[in-house]
């Protein structure tokens, strides 16, 4: 693999989000403008918007779900940029991962100095139905669409795979969900601000105020093995180890390394950046892992010299739970076949010793598709410096990463960021 290394370095200086979830009554317009005035405010010495040379904006799908393309230049005229370049990037649910990448390349090769990176989805608007049929355009719709594959489809194909080759508990699944909704439930920015324990505990509720008969749950893990708590998606997927649809905003500002402290004394620095790609998920030798995110970690670990043991916490592309256990191998942080006994028995927990996903990740923050890789580096952004409230992690982490998956992982890409103050 050849060294890659930006040409000079980049900073994260300002990163702010709209809270994620299903918002019949506001407009893409609204998020992204809240997103945008967060971020502003957490540039610690100040930030005049008329600074800002460039804008890419992660969007999956704004045309088949708001029946807006050409997106960008109008985001970007909603928050007073105009007449700065504008481009919306879309690589499925990696475009927002890619739309920093892209804005990243751009400082680095000294064209900008300062560059607005943007995630928007707006997806609760249509029927499920119709949700389901656009996120299936991601695939290959020559030969797996029409097989009658969807997204939750995909993953059960990868989930069967991977409990059969390594004999795993299909349970594993289940603590992968109710671990992120104990991290989401810490999150105001969360579509669901509940911990599995607090939903059980309001459907037993609505049970008894109908006077209906109400079900015994003894506790999570009971619940989880209830279809008529959390019925079948597609077998082994059920309703709560998927991520939700989602509706929200996020913008986060990346500058040159050299300017960095004109706009903070405690810049955030990408480190290390990998990109991958790969066929459809029938073409691959393997279904139990992802090979571009093994590359796009690689890459990333090689560019900032480090390994998985260096990364102090990340943020990883759980759309499904099974994606979460499969992350945590391709990334490095457990062995082949053991990421599932790692999320059984705490070890990605926020006290474990790989804390993943602190922000409830897609499952428990939410999934507007081309926003959520953008949404990652808000996490990150808050963990490093200190300001995430209840889910702060311990001991002043140093480094974390972000993982953004497209599709079944036709792309992947993964950032790492550090603090060195
Ligand atoms: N996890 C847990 N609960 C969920 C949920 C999720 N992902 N999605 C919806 N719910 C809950 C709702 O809060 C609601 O609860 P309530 O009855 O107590 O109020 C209930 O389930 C029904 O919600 P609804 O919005 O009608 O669900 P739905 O059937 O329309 O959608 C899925 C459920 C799983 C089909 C949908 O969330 C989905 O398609 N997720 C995957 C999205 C995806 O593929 N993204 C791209 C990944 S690559």
């Amino acid at each position: 693999m050849a060294k890659q290394k930006f040409a000079r370095g980049v900073a994260v200086v300002g990163a702010g989000m709209s809270k994620f979830g299903a918002f019949p009554d506001r407009t893409s317009r609204d998020l992204f403008v809240e997103a945008f005035l967060e971020m502003k405010g957490t540039v610690d010495k100040g930030l005049d918007p008329g600074q800002i040379e460039a804008f890419y904006l992660g969007n999956f799908s704004s045309d088949q779900f708001e029946k807006q393309a050409h997106l960008a230049p109008i985001v970007a005229s909603w928050v007073g940029l105009s007449p700065i370049p504008a481009m919306r990037v879309e690589d499925a649910c990696a475009s927002g991962g890619v739309a920093l990448r892209e804005a990243a390349l751009a400082i680095a090769s000294g064209m900008y100095d300062v560059v607005l990176v943007g995630g928007l989805e707006k997806m609760t608007d249509l029927p499920i139905a119709e949700v389901t049929e656009a996120l299936a355009t991601a695939a290959d719709t020559q030969f797996e669409i029409p097989a009658g594959f969807t997204f939750p489809g995909f993953y059960a194909a990868m989930a069967t795979a991977y409990l059969d080759q390594y004999d795993a508990s299909p349970q594993a699944l289940a603590h992968v969900s109710i671990k992120n909704h104990e991290n989401g439930a810490l999150n105001d920015k969360a579509q669901f601000g509940q911990r599995i324990a607090d939903i059980m505990a309001s459907k037993k509720a609505r049970a008894e105020q109908k006077g209906l008969p109400v079900p015994e749950w003894k506790d999570e893990l009971e619940f989880l093995a209830d279809p008529k708590g959390n019925p079948n998606i597609a077998w082994p997927m059920s309703l709560f180890d998927c991520s939700p649809v989602s509706d929200g905003g996020v913008a986060v500002l990346l500058v040159a390394e050299e300017i960095a402290f004109r706009y903070t004394d405690s810049p955030i620095y990408i480190i290390g950046s990998g990109q991958a790609s790969d066929g459809a998920l029938t073409d691959r030798a393997t279904l139990s892992h992802i090979p571009a995110a093994v590359e796009a970690g690689q890459q990333a670990y090689q560019m900032a010299g480090i390994g998985p043991q260096d990364i102090d916490f990340a943020e990883v592309h759980d759309c499904f739970t099974i994606a979460e256990i499969m992350a945590t191998e391709d990334l490095g942080f457990f062995p082949r076949g053991e990421g599932w006994k790692a999320a059984m028995s705490g070890k990605t927990a926020r006290d474990g010793e790989h804390p993943i996903n602190t922000s409830g990740g897609l499952k428990a923050k939410g999934h507007p598709v081309g926003a959520s890789g953008v949404g990652q580096v808000v996490e990150v952004w808050k963990q490093l410096r200190g300001v995430a409230g209840e889910r702060q992690l311990p001991g002043n982490p140093r480094r974390g990463l972000t993982h953004n998956v497209g599709g079944s992982g036709q792309t992947c890409v993964v950032h790492i960021f550090e603090r060195r103050d």
